[in-house]
């Protein structure tokens, strides 16, 4: 298996191109199974959940196509990838799949308003919680779908089709909002959906579905509006840039010192980090096509911070922040408010030198002097880059395991580091 292997102690100069978002990317060809026609997508991450949700796809009878570079395109680019779901050949997404990433699960919507049926495997929990879908199925329920669960998949069925409802998520969930918004287009009548998400990937989908013909008002707000249509058509949609690899790649600048440019960059999307970062003593500057982020010389400053839904802090940040106050000058306090056990970067942290002290849903964080490299490895995606965040100031080779959890959500890492003078290689086993 493949490890990062990444000496500390250079700085960071110089510029890295941020990809196009997964948490949008993934919702976005999903919504592909809403029409007949093509849905062309562009700016996609090359990433291994990508693939696997192509794979997912391909499955229910989407036909993919992926376009080849153009003249003077680089692999800092994106992909452009055209989705064709003429004809639904499979309503069911089998377990093997689905719990193999969360987000699959969202076809359930999907599926169902353009089929009148759909049975999929319910995700289970995973690393970071136990991860319910009640919400998703209560939004379904009020839009008219039968719904059993039968040997741990969900059997939802509409044969008259789905009929428009007013909803009001208990909770913020993203994932219940994108999978009753698709619905919701192709119901007959008006939808009202309150306490909806308002991460920016759920506005970029509602956008793109609106193109594709859907009637979405309230984007961006807690309160979406949806008149149903009979049908969507083909469209062509940009994937907006990826908030949490900004908000990583700031911190790993934070965390080695140093000046770059991140590319593509939308500091609209990242409001909640720029007060954080001023307080740990990093700049952070709007430019044209960017954010321009830098800190030389003195430590970093504690912070204290608690996880929210967007437009707050973003759980996806945490483990990277918390990554980064391990070298702080003092004690920064760190609470995840989203899910119940997302910590368990803080074990593999401790290995570098870290110390973390843990009560409940909140880590006290005491600054270290130095960090020491070790071998880690990390459950998750985002805790896996906390690590190679401290590896990039820890003293020694540090190796990060299971790189399989990056690759699902990081472009490139290592090259987009490396490029900027980190000392950092994959080592393929
Ligand atoms: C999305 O997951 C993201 N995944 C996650 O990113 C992100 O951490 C999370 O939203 C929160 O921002 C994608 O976009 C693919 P939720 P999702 O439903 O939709 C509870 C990453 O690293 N809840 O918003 O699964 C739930 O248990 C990933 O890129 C219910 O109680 O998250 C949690 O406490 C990891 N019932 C909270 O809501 C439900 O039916 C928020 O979860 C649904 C959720």
């Amino acid at each position: 298996m493949d490890k990062i292997r990444i000496r500390g102690g250079n700085r960071l100069n110089g510029e890295i191109q941020i990809s196009g978002a997964k948490n949008a990317a993934l919702p976005l060809m999903i919504a592909s199974l809403l029409s007949d026609e093509t849905l062309t997508l562009r700016n996609m991450p090359r990433l291994a959940d990508v693939k696997l949700l192509q794979r997912i796809l391909g499955n229910h009878g989407v036909d993919m196509a992926v376009d080849g570079k153009r003249p003077g395109q680089s692999d800092v680019h994106g992909e452009t990838i055209h989705f064709s779901a003429r004809q639904i050949v499979d309503t069911t997404a089998p377990y093997d799949l689905v719990s193999k990433m969360r987000a699959s699960f969202w076809v359930l919507g999907p599926l169902l308003a353009r089929c009148r049926t759909a049975r999929v495997s319910l995700p289970g929990g995973c690393a970071i919680g136990t991860r319910p879908v009640d919400y998703h199925l209560m939004g379904l329920e009020a839009l008219g779908a039968k719904i059993e669960i039968e040997q741990g998949y969900v059997l939802a069925d509409a044969p008259d089709g789905l009929k428009g409802a007013h909803i009001v998520f208990p909770g913020v969930s993203v994932g219940a909002t994108h999978n009753v918004l698709m619905a919701a287009t192709l119901a007959k009548g008006e939808t009202i959906m309150e306490n909806a998400a308002r991460e920016p990937e759920v506005g970029d989908v509602a956008e793109c579905l609106n193109k594709m013909g859907a009637k979405i008002s309230g984007i961006g707000s807690s309160t979406l509006r949806i008149e149903g249509v009979e049908r969507l058509h083909g469209a062509t949609h940009m994937v907006l840039p990826d908030r949490i690899e900004t908000g990583t790649y700031a911190m790993a600048v934070a965390m080695a010192g140093g000046e770059v440019t991140l590319k593509g960059a939308r500091a609209d999307l990242v409001e909640a980090l720029f007060p954080v970062m001023e307080t740990a003593g990093v700049k952070m500057e709007r430019i044209n096509d960017g954010i321009k982020v830098s800190r030389n010389g003195a430590r970093l400053h504690p912070v204290d911070v608690e996880t929210q839904a967007y437009p707050g802090f973003p759980t996806d940040m945490q483990a990277q922040l918390m990554g980064l106050m391990t070298m702080a000058d003092g004690t920064s306090k760190i609470r995840e408010t989203i899910f119940e056990n997302r910590f368990m970067h803080v074990q593999e942290l401790a290995r570098l030198g870290a110390e973390i002290t843990l009560e409940g849903d909140t880590a006290q964080v005491h600054g270290a002097e130095t960090l020491t490299g070790a071998e880690v490895m990390a459950t998750d995606l985002r805790a896996s880059v906390s690590l190679v965040i401290a590896g990039l100031a820890a003293q020694g080779d540090t190796f990060v395991n299971r790189v399989y959890h990056l690759d699902r959500g990081f472009e490139q890492l290592e090259k987009k580091l490396a490029a900027c003078g980190a000392d950092i290689e994959r080592i393929s086993a």
